[in-house]
C-alpha cells in the first residue's frame, strides 16, 4: 500500500565503500539556517513551556536547539523539580552541566510531562521528529508521558507533513534493505545520513519528497520493515499541547 505521494525521482544509491563513522555524536542537519528571529521564537516557546512544570515533577526532556532553551529555563527552577529523563546524550550533558539530576526511565515509571521540539507539526499536532537523530528515545519518552508539550517556532507549522525529510532510524545491516522497502512503500527518496550514528548505534535514513496525507498509516507501515527501529512520525502518539513561539506565544 502506498501511503505517501511521491515527488522524488532519484533512486537510493547504496555505496558499500562509505561506512558510518563510529562514535560520532549525532548532529542536526541544517535544514533551514535559523536566523535570530527564529531562535528568539524557539526561546519564547521554551520559556512558555516552563508553566507546565509542577513542583516535584520528573520532567521528560527532548533534544534540539529549542529544547536547549528549555533546559536553560528549567535550570532556573531546578530546586522545584525531582529530576529529568533525557532523550539524548546531548541533552543529558546540558542537564548535568546545569546540576539537574538525570534519571533512568526504567526507574521512574511513567512521567507527567514531556517537553520536546519538532521538525514539522500539522494542524492535528502530529509531528515529524528526528532532525537531531534522537527520535527513538524521544518516542519512548513521549509514549511514557501523560502530557507531551511540543515547543516549536512558526516555521515548523505545515498543513501536511513531509516537506522536512522524514528520518527513519535503522539497524546498520538493514540499511539498504530498509531503503528499498521505504522507496517501494512510499515512493519517497531514501537518503542515508552518512556520518551520523545515533546514541543507539544505528543509522538514519531521511526520506525526501513525501506528502504524508495519512501519517498514522505511514508510521505503522514503515515501522513494520525489518531493521527499522523507529520512524520519525509522531502520529499515533501526537503532541497534546503545541506551543508556537512568538510575542506572545500561541498555545494550541
Ligand atoms: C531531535 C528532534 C528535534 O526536536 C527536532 O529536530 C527540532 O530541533 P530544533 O529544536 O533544533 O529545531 O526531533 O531528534
Amino acid at each position: 500500500m502506498k501511503v505517501g505521494a511521491p515527488h522524488g525521482r532519484e533512486l537510493f544509491l547504496p555505496n558499500p565503500l562509505r561506512k558510518p563513522v563510529q562514535n560520532l555524536a549525532p548532529t542536526r542537519r541544517s535544514y533551514t539556517r535559523p536566523d535570530m528571529s527564529q531562535n528568539e521564537a524557539k526561546r519564547l516557546a521554551a520559556e512558555k513551556a516552563i508553566e507546565y512544570v509542577e513542583d516535584g515533577m520528573i520532567v521528560g526532556v527532548g533534544t534540539g536547539s529549542t529544547v536547549a532553551f528549555f533546559i536553560d529555563a528549567l535550570a532556573r527552577i531546578k530546586h522545584r523539580i525531582a529530576g529529568a529523563v533525557s532523550s539524548s546524550d546531548q541533552s543529558t550533558e546540558r542537564l548535568r552541566a546545569h546540576g539537574i539530576e538525570v534519571m533512568e526511565l526504567n526507574n521512574t515509571g511513567d512521567l507527567a510531562l514531556y517537553v520536546d521540539g519538532a521538525d514539522e507539526c500539522d494542524p492535528h499536532k502530529r509531528l515529524i521528529k528526528g532532525g537531531g537523530a534522537a527520535l527513538t528515545r524521544e518516542k519512548i519518552i513521549a509514549e511514557a508521558s501523560r502530557k507531551f508539550v511540543c515547543i516549536i517556532d512558526p516555521i515548523k507549522q505545515v498543513p501536511v507533513l513531509g516537506r522536512f525529510p522524514l528520518p527513519v532510524e535503522v539497524i546498520p545491516m538493514a540499511r539498504s534493505l530498509a531503503a528499498r522497502q521505504i522507496l517501494a512503500l512510499t515512493g519517497g527518496q531514501p537518503v542515508w545520513r552518512d556520518g551520523v550514528v545515533t546514541d543507539n548505534g544505528n543509522v538514519i535514513i531521511d526520506v525526501h519528497g513525501l506528502s504524508i496525507v495519512d501519517p498514522v498509516a505511514m508510521e505503522r507501515e514503515l515501522s513494520q520493515i525489518p531493521g527499522v527501529v523507529s520512524v520519525g512520525l509522531f502520529a499515533r502518539r501526537p503532541a497534546d499541547v503545541v506551543i508556537v513561539g512568538g510575542e506572545p506565544p500561541v498555545v494550541l
